[in-house]
């Protein structure tokens, strides 16, 4: 569906030094419309230069970005089709609320009464319907952060550009805004291009995440594609957990590779598995937690089992984590299990029996 809409940004070669400073080093990439967007990646990865090479608030050192199929190249920021929402949010605390949403109208020749109209629907969209006489400061962090981006909306850009919105609201204020977000989005239909550190919030949020690590694009991808079948090791640790165990490929042909892997054995694994270039590190396979499952007494596996050890328990109520040793491996793994009515948590030291299946893993090269 989505590979249908058009081209709203385009990066070719983008790069940005600051004095001696690479801080992006290639760029290439194709943001569609009506797109949410995310960049990703741990601090100082370049997510907030490459934002700001698209509001153009910084020039680039080479390379073409392109909006809408224009070349920015000389476009000053003030006249490009993009508006940009701060971390903190920077709203004018002496001023009201509609006051603050509208001051990027006063130069906009429409008449008083229908700026007002524009205001107000604006605060609408945003869920602040009828607070345009509040004060600015009398507001909480996810109020300020709506009038945030009622205050860019007004101005219907192309493209939202969103600088970490959230970061600083508590988590419940935080998953409350981003379902908002979510909505807002659909709702207005334009792009929106976020810069998130929190994986999580990637993953809920956007269409497509561009993962990012010094100056450079790792994966860009949809969530479900990056969660399950992430490019390099770095990308799977970084997003949500993985497992990994050493491995040696034994023989590949056509469409089948041959693995022997610590722990689990002989095993046959489809050629779209084996992901990413090859590193010194050598082959692992890798798996996330919830492709592990504890049998209990009598439970038989559907595909594979292997004989484990507990090593350490986390209870989270819903959900318990369990560490554990396959037989003939040192290597520690995590593996969640929803709990369940009735069904006891098991002790550190217990031995037991964990299910899996090939299907579930990948094989980093
Ligand atoms: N004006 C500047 N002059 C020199 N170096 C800069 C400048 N702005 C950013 N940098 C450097 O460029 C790199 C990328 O910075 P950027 O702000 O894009 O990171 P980020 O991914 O947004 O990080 P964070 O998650 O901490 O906000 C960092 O190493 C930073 O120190
Ligand atoms: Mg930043």
């Amino acid at each position: 569906m989505s590979s249908e809409k058009p081209t709203m940004i385009e990066f070719k070669d983008v790069h940005k030094y600051y004095g001696d400073y690479h801080a992006l080093r290639g760029i290439t990439a194709t943001i569609r419309a009506g797109e949410f967007f995310s960049l990703l990646g741990p601090s100082g990865c370049g997510k907030t230069t490459l934002l700001r090479t698209i509001a153009g608030f910084e020039g680039i050192s080479s390379g073409v970005v392109l909006i809408d199929g224009k070349d920015m190249q000389n476009v000053p920021a003030n006249v490009r089709p993009t508006n940009m929402v701060f971390q903190s949010y920077a709203i004018f605390p002496h001023m009201s609320v509609a006051e603050n949403v509208g001051f990027g109208l006063r130069k906009d020749p429409r008449s008083k009464a229908e700026k007002a109209k524009a205001v107000e629907e604006a605060l609408a969209m945003v869920g602040l319907k009828g607070y345009g006489g509040r004060a600015a400061h009398a507001l909480s962090g996810g109020q300020r952060q709506r009038v945030a981006l009622a205050r860019a909306l007004i101005l219907k850009p192309k493209v939202l550009l969103l600088d970490e919105p959230l970061s600083a609201l508590d988590k419940k204020m935080r998953e409350h805004m981003q379902v908002e977000l979510i909505r807002l989005q659909r709702q207005v239909g334009i792009t929106f291009i976020l810069v998130t550190h929190d994986q999580e919030e990637a993953l809920v949020m956007s269409d497509r995440i561009a993962v990012m690590f010094e100056g450079e694009i790792a994966q860009l991808a949809d969530p479900e594609t990056l969660y399950r079948r992430p490019a390099s090791r770095k990308v799977a640790d970084f997003i949500g957990t993985m497992n990994f165990l050493p491995a040696r490929v034994l023989s590949q042909s056509g469409d089948k590779v041959e693995v022997e892997a610590e722990g689990f054995g002989r095993l046959t694994l489809d050629a779209e598995q084996m992901t990413g270039a090859k590193t010194d590190a050598g082959p692992t396979i890798g798996f996330r937690p919830e492709t592990l499952t504890i049998l209990f007494d009598g439970q038989t596996a559907s595909d594979r089992e292997s004989p484990a050890t507990v090593t350490e328990v986390v209870y989270y109520g819903d959900m318990t984590y369990y560490d554990i040793k396959l037989d003939g491996s040192d290597q520690p793994l995590r593996l969640s299990m929803r709990n369940v009515f009735g069904r006891p948590v098991l002790d550190i030291g217990t031995k037991t029996r964990v299910a899996w299946s090939p299907g579930a893993l990948v094989l980093f090269r």
